[in-house]
């Protein structure tokens, strides 16, 4: 692996912007925000002060409201759609996007904090990032769960990071509106086939110029206004996730006023996961809050209440029994789709393809709830597809094959943080 470990630390730096490290060349030009946290878990393996800038550099781009942009627009670049013209207006571009993405940060910070061997720089950089990381979760909340369902709403699955998943496909029917004539720049990187399609686009693109014309993504509207929302499970799992490693920072930090509200949002978080348990289907399944019903779709989403923490011992066991089906049935764990539903489709990025970092979250969960052999299954199967196939986007879990883009910085930090 010693060379995997050199690629990796070269492929951070090929992608480094200087203070923020790009998800890869051309194909992802700028900084986007669940990259960038868990990015940052890779510097943090050899450069500690690197791996705090990576978190700096994000939270330089939070809006005032407290949300933290899924991509932050530093520097021009003519390789991305849509790009900051679109997202602001052709004379004045955007410095970012108008939704989110999943929150890793705290998670990434309490990793840095936890392994720093430079005692005082932590706990500077900690000082300063703490008020910024609660003014996301504190966004989260009164922007995505204004009826206090203790779970929060995506507005688009742009939101989510699994842009194209099979459990988005019933939510976005709506019709789409007349958009302006567009020209898909991630086509020119990858293949066709291992993207999501022309419908598919179409519809984040309407979600995107109605979200704009809400007074440039006014959070008090969108929630309202939005033909998409979604309690996503990724989402979720990563903030209530996040709620806990908040915690345990305030708590190092002395920070105990802020204690209750945080366990606030873990009390109810803790009810709202109970809603999207599928006794039947032996899984947890996202909610469409606009009809109120759960959607039947396996996706690897489903596995990460156990990275939560929320799944009971008897729910914990019958994902097991799932996860165990799902890679039997495929060389290469864990697909984003179970191979075994007519939706799963194995370069499609999201709709079957293996990603490392759901792959650690997953193991991550695994070992909390003591299955530790499935772990180390999943742990091998990750080592042997980027040992094989390179630092890619994501992998065939049929033949092992690197699919997307190229010298991927997440699939770099996970090998340097993770797969050591
Ligand atoms: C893309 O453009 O494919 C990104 O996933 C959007 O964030």
């Amino acid at each position: 692996r010693l060379h995997i470990v050199e690629e990796s630390i070269e492929c951070l730096r090929r992608n480094d912007y200087g203070g923020y490290t790009i998800p890869a060349h051309n194909l992802y030009p700028f900084q986007w925000n669940w990259d960038s946290a868990i990015v940052a878990a890779g510097w943090a393996v050899f450069d500690e002060a690197r791996a705090w800038a990576e978190l700096e550099t994000l939270f330089s781009g939070q809006w005032e409201d407290g949300m933290v942009p899924s991509i932050i627009f530093h520097k021009p670049s003519t390789t991305y759609f849509p790009g900051p013209e679109i997202w602001g207006l052709p004379g004045s571009p955007s410095k970012s996007t108008g939704i989110t993405q999943p929150p890793v940060a705290a998670i990434s910070a309490r990793f840095l904090f936890e392994q720093t061997v430079h005692g005082k720089l932590a706990e500077k950089k900690m000082a300063d990032l703490f008020p910024k990381l609660l003014a996301s979760h504190r966004w989260w909340y009164k922007a995505r769960d204004p009826e206090k369902k203790g779970v929060v709403a995506i507005l688009h699955p742009w939101e989510s990071g699994m842009d194209n998943s099979p459990a988005w496909d019933a939510a976005m029917k709506f019709p789409t509106d007349n958009l302006p004539p567009y020209e898909r720049k991630d086509l020119h990187h990858v293949s066709a086939s291992m993207r999501p399609t022309k419908d598919t686009y179409d519809h984040y693109l309407t979600l995107l110029y109605r979200f704009k014309a809400e007074n440039f993504y006014d959070w008090k509207k969108l929630y309202w206004v939005s033909p998409f929302r979604m309690t996503d499970l990724c989402t979720n799992s990563i903030l209530f996730r996040a709620n806990q490693d908040l915690r345990w920072l305030a708590m190092k930090l002395g920070k105990d006023d802020v204690v209750s509200e945080i366990d606030e949002w873990l009390d109810r978080g803790f009810e709202g996961f109970k809603q999207l348990w599928d006794d039947n289907a032996g899984l947890y399944q996202c909610q469409d809050q606009l009809t109120g019903k759960l959607v039947d779709a396996p996706t690897s989403a489903a596995f990460l209440p156990l990275f939560a923490g929320v799944a009971s011992k008897e729910q914990a066991a019958k994902l097991v029994e799932n996860l165990k089906q799902w890679l039997d049935s495929v060389p290469f764990g864990v697909p984003s789709t179970d191979p075994n539903d007519p939706r799963f489709e194995p370069l499609r990025y999201w709709r079957g393809p293996v990603w490392i970092i759901i792959n650690w979250m997953i193991c991550n969960g695994l070992l909390h709830y003591g299955y530790d052999d499935i772990a180390e299954r999943i742990y091998d199967d990750s080592v042997a597809l980027t040992s094989n196939a390179g630092l890619r986007e994501y992998f065939d879990p049929k033949t092992g094959d690197g699919c997307g883009g190229e010298l991927f910085s997440w699939t770099a930090a996970m090998c340097l943080a993770w797969l050591d």
